[in-house]
């Protein structure tokens, strides 16, 4: 049991390690995860991306290095979604959902992955459950969404459906920290993967308005 465990984190390391280019995934040399192209959240010290989404300065992107925004093309995180480059036989167009490469195309019919499932490029069966909340290859999140923002509008405390995220893997939780509004997003666990609108829940089901 040791050494399955000791096995396991070897290898988490060595897939943490190598996850420069990847979205949704914590990075050792950061801490943190690329969740957009120029967004970053923390990571819990189990590797789940958490809390706040920070945004890269002006003129930078989100990398896994040390320095979490960078302006150096080479080493941007998070560019690999809804792209073929020629190699790839299928490419993720969305958390959930991908279609097939031909050549530099994108072919124009989507797939949803199964219930619970994310989609990842580096995946031969093309979609698996998120490692611990980890590994969607596309991002939940586009640059415009700002929690601080949809916190102050809501003005209440609670659960919230994730607006740019149409596969309803997650939710923000709103909060009160001061005279402002904030809050956090999270991912709805394994048993119960999807965010309802209706019953602003984790629930079994995908609801019928998700992707
Ligand atoms: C995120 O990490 C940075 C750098 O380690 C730290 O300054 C900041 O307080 C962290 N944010 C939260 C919400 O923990
Ligand atoms: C970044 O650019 C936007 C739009 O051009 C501008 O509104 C904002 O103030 C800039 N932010 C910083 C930190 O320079
Ligand atoms: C960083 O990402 C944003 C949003 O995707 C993009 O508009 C911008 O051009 C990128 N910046 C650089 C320097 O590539
Ligand atoms: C960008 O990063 C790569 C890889 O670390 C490095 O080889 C290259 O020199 C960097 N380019 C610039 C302009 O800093
Ligand atoms: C793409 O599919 C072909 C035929 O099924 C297979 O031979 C090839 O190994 C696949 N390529 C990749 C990168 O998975
Ligand atoms: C997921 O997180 C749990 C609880 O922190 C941990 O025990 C487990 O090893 C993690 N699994 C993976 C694959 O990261
Ligand atoms: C980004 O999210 C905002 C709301 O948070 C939404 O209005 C907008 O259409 C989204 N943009 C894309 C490209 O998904």
């Amino acid at each position: 049991m040791l050494r399955e465990l000791l096995c396991l984190g070897i290898l988490l390391a060595i897939l943490v390690g190598f996850s420069h280019g990847e979205c949704n995934a914590c990075s050792v040399d950061s801490k943190t995860a690329c969740v957009s192209r120029n967004q970053y959240q923390n990571c819990t010290l189990d590797n789940i991306p958490t809390g706040p989404i920070y945004t890269c300065p002006n003129k930078t992107n989100c990398t896994g290095s040390v320095e979490r925004c960078t302006s150096n093309e080479t080493l941007f995180s998070c560019n690999d979604c809804n792209k073929c480059d020629g190699t790839q036989n299928f490419t993720c167009t969305s958390p959930s959902t991908f279609a097939l490469c031909d050549g530099v195309s994108v072919v124009n019919i989507e797939y949803s992955c199964s219930l619970g499932q994310v989609c990842n490029i580096n995946n031969r069966n093309y979609c698996a459950p998120p490692l611990n909340g980890t590994g969607a290859t596309c991002p939940y999140y586009n640059s415009t969404t700002v929690i601080g923002d949809f916190c102050n509008t809501k003005s209440s405390m609670g659960r919230y459906p994730d607006p740019s995220d149409s596969s309803c893997l997650r939710y923000i939780y709103c909060f009160r920290k001061g005279s402002t509004w904030t809050g956090n997003t999270w991912q709805c666990p394994l048993a119960k993967p999807y965010f309802s609108s209706i019953t602003f829940n984790c629930v079994t089901t995908k609801p019928s308005n998700c992707v």
